[in-house]
Formats: structure tokens, C-alpha cells, sequence
């Protein structure tokens, strides 16, 4: 939409960014406030969906719960037609209220936590992290840092998940078919999964003298090391100095720069040693931690936020649409000459 990542974090909410995602350009205050009004009043779920959340197995991957929630939430639409029609942004919006709610309380409920209604006094990311923590919690810095990090997670041109929402919106199906295919994509650790496995590297790193060692061995046995990397980005992702910063300041405030300082010994060896550096999987990994969020919900926290980038391109793809079907180089046997034989 023509504005650098680093300059919406600074100057805007993630409400603005996400309405410049819907809507091409930023809001008005009018506009801001007629958008953030809409969200707090969609933010609740279907008692029935609630219901069917006791039902799910507590294994579940949270990423699937989603694909479950918004499948469902696609019944509950009367106006569903196949294909391209102008209500889309309207679901998009509606959606988009919804799965914080939904993240939240299906993990509350399968783990056997009261659910924790959305609040609509609080702002987005206040409502998120209150639902996620089940208590109200209004400390600005930490809203800051799950906010920015929404901001930052919002869109990224044609990653494979959006790659995967285009596809899918390119046969003419329906909004919600391409949401579900873009969070079955998102979940794959070498996606959005990443920001989860983050946590088992740090968690295997947790002795400062080891730390280093680990990451050697790893990188000599040819795995791979989850938060580093980028197919577009050679020299670095420019999204990760802001959220690093702003982690790393609440870190010290808090005393807990524990997770930080190993997460720098990995940074180090990557670089030096691989020239290969963090992407935003892995400071943002680092400032879910810091806020308490439970691990497995490291993704589809990100979902929440690439729901306004996937809608977008959504849309993108219903107003001017052609099918979408790559070829394929055929590296099979040589045409078989005459008859086949069965
Ligand atoms: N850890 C260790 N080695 C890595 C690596 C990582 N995270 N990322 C890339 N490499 C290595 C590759 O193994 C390859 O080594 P080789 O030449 O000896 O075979 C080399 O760097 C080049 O990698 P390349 O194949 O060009 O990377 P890619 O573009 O196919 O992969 C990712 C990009 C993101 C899939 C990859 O970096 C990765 O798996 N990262 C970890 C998962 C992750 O953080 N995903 C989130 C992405 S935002």
C-alpha cells in the first residue's frame, strides 16, 4: 500500500494498519472510529461454536481449531455464494473481530480455562492479550509490543500462505475456503510454524555454555535452524530491528533478558559463521514469550494479524480474477508410442 513496514509501526496502530489493508489507504479519525466500533462489535462467537470447542480433543493444533472455527463461522453466513462478490470485505471485517476470540477462548476451553469473553472497552490488542491471559490487562508497553508485532506480521506480498488464499479465491470459491487454505499453509514450520519451533531452540539452548555448542552440532548435522532464513531476504529482514528493540527494552524493565541474551548467541554464530540472519519468527518469538503467551499459539497469533494481508489480496484477486494454474517442467518417462496395455 506504499508505506514502509517501520513507518506504520511508528506512526500507526495495528487498527490503522489493518484498516489500510481493507481499504487502501489510512483512516481518517472518523474512519478509524467507525472501523475500530464495527471490530468491537463483532468480536463474539456463536454460543454453538463455544460448544463445539468442548468437543475438540486438547492435542488438537491449535492452527486446526482455527480451520475448524472459521469453516464454521462460513455455516453460520446465509450470503456465501461462490466466487466474487461485494460482500467480501464485509466478511473480512467481520472475521477479523472474530479470531482473537477464537484463538483464544478454543485454546481456553479445550485446556479446561473459564473462557474470557472479548471486553469491547478495550482496544484490539488489549481485548487479544486479556482474552489469551483470562484477566484484563491494559499495560501499555506490553499492548505496544503485541501490537507492533501484529503490524509487522500483517502482510508480506506472496508468501506462500497468500500465495495459497490466491490460488484458492482463483477458482471462485468462496472467502472463507481461501482463509482455511491460507491457515493450513501458515502452519508449517517453515512459515508461520516457525515461530513456535523458535521456542524448542531456545528451550535447548537454555544454558548459556551449551548454547553455542548446540547451534554448532545442528548446523554440522545440516539442520535447520528455526528463525533464520528467508527466501527473499539475503541480508537481513528488515522487520526484525523494531520488534527486537521493543522486547528487548521491556525485557530489561522486567528483569528477563534471559531468552534474549541466548537468542544473541545464536544471532551471532548465524551470521558470522552462516551469513544467515533472524527473520521477524524469531524476536516476535521472543516477545510472545515476554507476554506470557502460550507457545502453541504463537501461530495463530500471526494468523490474526495475516488475516487483513490475505483479505486483501483476497479481494484483489475476486475484482480482476484469472484462474491461477502453473504448469509443471514434466521430467517423466518418454510418451509411450502405440496402445496401452492394461
Ligand atoms: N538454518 C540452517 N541453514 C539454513 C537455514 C537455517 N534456518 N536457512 C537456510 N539455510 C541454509 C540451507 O540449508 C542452504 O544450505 P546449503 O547451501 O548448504 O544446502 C543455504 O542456507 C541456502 O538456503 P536456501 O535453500 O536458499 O533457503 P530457502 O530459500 O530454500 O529457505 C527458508 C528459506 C525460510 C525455508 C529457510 O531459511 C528455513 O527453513 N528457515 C527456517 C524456518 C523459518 O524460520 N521459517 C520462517 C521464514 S520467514
Amino acid at each position: 500500500r506504499g508505506y514502509n513496514i517501520n513507518d506504520l509501526c511508528k506512526h500507526t496502530s495495528f487498527m490503522q494498519t489493518a484498516y489500510l489493508l481493507f481499504n487502501e489507504q489510512l483512516p481518517t479519525p472518523s474512519q478509524l472510529q467507525a472501523f475500530c466500533q464495527t471490530e468491537q462489535e463483532n468480536r463474539n462467537l456463536p454460543d454453538t461454536l463455544y460448544a463445539l470447542f468442548k468437543d475438540i480433543p486438547s492435542h488438537t493444533h491449535p492452527m486446526d481449531v482455527l480451520k475448524i472455527g472459521v469453516s464454521f463461522l462460513a455455516t453460520q453466513d446465509t450470503n456465501n455464494p461462490l466466487g466474487h462478490n461485494h460482500n467480501t470485505q464485509t466478511k473480512a471485517i467481520a472475521l477479523f473481530a472474530k479470531i482473537p476470540t477464537l484463538v483464544a477462548n478454543s485454546y481456553r476451553i479445550m485446556h479446561d480455562l473459564p473462557i474470557h469473553k472479548p471486553d469491547p472497552a478495550l482496544s484490539y490488542a488489549e481485548n487479544f492479550l486479556s482474552m489469551i491471559l483470562g484477566k484484563k490487562t491494559q499495560d501499555p508497553e506490553k499492548t505496544k509490543l503485541l501490537d507492533t508485532s501484529l503490524i509487522l506480521y500483517a502482510e508480506h506480498g506472496f508468501n506462500a500462505s497468500t500465495f495459497a488464499a490466491r490460488v484458492t479465491a482463483s477458482t471462485l470459491s468462496d472467502y472463507y475456503s481461501a482463509i482455511t487454505s491460507a491457515i493450513g499453509t501458515l502452519k508449517g514450520p517453515l512459515h508461520g510454524g516457525a515461530n513456535e519451533k523458535v521456542m524448542d531452540l531456545l528451550a535447548e539452548m537454555d544454558a548459556p555454555e551449551k548454547a553455542a555448542t548446540i547451534i554448532r552440532n545442528k548446523l554440522a548435522k545440516k539442520e535447520k535452524i528455526m528463525g533464520f532464513g528467508h527466501r527473499l531476504y539475503r541480508t537481513g529482514d528488515s522487520r526484525v530491528a523494531t520488534i527486537k528493540a521493543l522486547g528487548y527494552a521491556l525485557a530489561q524493565k522486567e528483569d528477563k533478558t534471559h531468552l534474549y541474551n541466548l537468542g544473541a548467541i545464536a544471532e551471532e554464530i548465524m551470521i558470522n559463521e552462516k551469513g544467515i540472519y533472524p527473520n521477524l519468527d524469531f524476536p516476535a518469538a521472543m516477545a510472545y514469550h515476554l507476554l506470557d503467551i502460550p507457545i502453541p499459539l504463537y501461530t495463530p497469533i500471526f494468523v490474526a494479524s495475516r488475516l487483513t494481508g490475505w483479505s486483501a489480496h483476497i479481494i484483489e484477486q475476486y475484482q480482476n480474477n484469472r484462474l491461477i494454474r502453473p504448469g509443471c517442467l514434466y521430467t517423466g518417462p518418454k510418451p509411450k508410442i502405440g496402445r496401452a496395455h492394461v
